[in-house]
């Protein structure tokens, strides 16, 4: 198959290129970023890279034309800036969403979007099935346009679909592995990585017994192409995810454990790092059970061995 990745030079877009280029189809990504993690393909006569946007009607109507499958990754993500630049987030994520599903809606190509955990906000009801509702704060506290910016486009996912367009949704749960993030910045784990490999300690933020459900790409990377390729996905919402909770404390303790470092743990308040614009979310735990019988992946990869081969990787960077 001919696949278009957006933000295909980010972390899950690198994997998932990989992960196509194996299975024998032709990829092409478009990313405006970085193509750090995508520069080991660069040579591959299978891969191309468009350094564009989807910000861009032109380029995604070209490109799209082109291809059988549009794998829509593209967004802005990170806390830093949900808090920092709530404008650039809905800008991209909402508007360029809706760019893309309006030229794969010309084309009639089939959109497998990237939405997130997030979507849930904080409902205390656990673990999340993807039917659940969402429950969010106030609309003046900035971390939460991601979340909204991802509900809207699957919005949008399921109004095109009723169009007639084949959609699928994924909400990813704290994917992870090598190429994350840029050490010290992104996610909790490239945040911890730095200070580890310095030998710092690692800031833990509140009592660090908030939890999450750290699910190696690999596992991530089967279900997303599953349900791009796979049966009985269209107009479908799969959380992504294991169900494996793991404290935010238990992850700082096994990664130093598994590292081998001098690094110790040290408390810090989440005003200390984010300011008053952050509200925390104490768990998040999916529901898999959809992923498991319809896209037929099971996020199996123990923590342990996900983040001894994620620290190895950061390690020879
Ligand atoms: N990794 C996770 O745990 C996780 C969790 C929930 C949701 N997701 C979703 O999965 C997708 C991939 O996430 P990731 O972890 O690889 O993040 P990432 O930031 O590494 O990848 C996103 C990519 O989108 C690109 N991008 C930004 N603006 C763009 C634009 N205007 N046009 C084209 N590309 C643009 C970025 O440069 C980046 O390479 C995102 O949509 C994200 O919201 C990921």
């Amino acid at each position: 198959m001919k696949i278009l990745i957006t933000g295909g030079g980010g972390f899950v877009g690198s994997h998932l290129s990989e992960a196509l280029l194996a299975r024998g189809d032709e990829v092409y990504i478009l990313e405006p970023g970085g193509t750090q993690k995508v520069r080991h393909l660069l040579g591959h006569p299978r891969f191309r890279i468009v350094r564009d946007s989807v910000m861009s009607h032109d380029i995604l109507d070209s490109l799209i034309a082109q291809v059988d499958l549009v794998y829509h990754l593209a967004a802005v993500v990170g806390v830093e800036h949900y808090v920092g630049d709530p404008y650039e987030v809905l800008n991209v994520n909402v508007n360029g969403t809706q760019n893309v599903l309006k030229v794969a809606y010309k084309y009639g190509r089939k959109v497998v979007f990237s939405s997130t955990s997030e979507v849930y906000g904080r409902n205390p009801k656990l673990p999340w099935s993807e039917d659940d509702d969402r429950v969010l704060g106030s609309t003046r506290i900035d971390r939460w346009c991601y979340s909204t910016s991802k509900a809207v486009g699957e919005h949008f996912c399921f109004a095109y679909h009723k169009l007639g367009l084949p959609v699928t949704i994924t909400r990813y749960f704290n994917v992870y592995g090598p190429r994350l993030d840029k050490i010290d910045v992104g996610r909790i784990i490239t945040i911890f990585m730095g200070q580890l490999l310095r030998g710092e300690p690692l800031t833990v933020i509140g009592d660090g017994l908030q939890t999450r459900c750290f699910t190696y790409v690999d596992d991530a990377v089967a279900a997303t192409i599953a349900a791009g390729v796979g049966p009985g996905t269209d107009g479908q919402v799969f959380n992504i995810g294991t169900d494996v909770e793991t404290s935010i404390l238990d992850l700082a303790k096994l990664m130093i454990d598994i590292s081998g470092s001098p690094s110790t743990i040290r408390f810090v308040s989440k005003e200390e790092v984010y300011g008053n614009s952050y509200e925390d979310i104490a768990r998040r735990v999916p529901d898999n059970t959809r992923m498991r019988k319809i896209l037929g992946v099971e996020a199996e990869t123990p923590l342990r061995d996900g983040l001894a081969r994620t620290i190895e990787w950061f390690r020879t960077q």
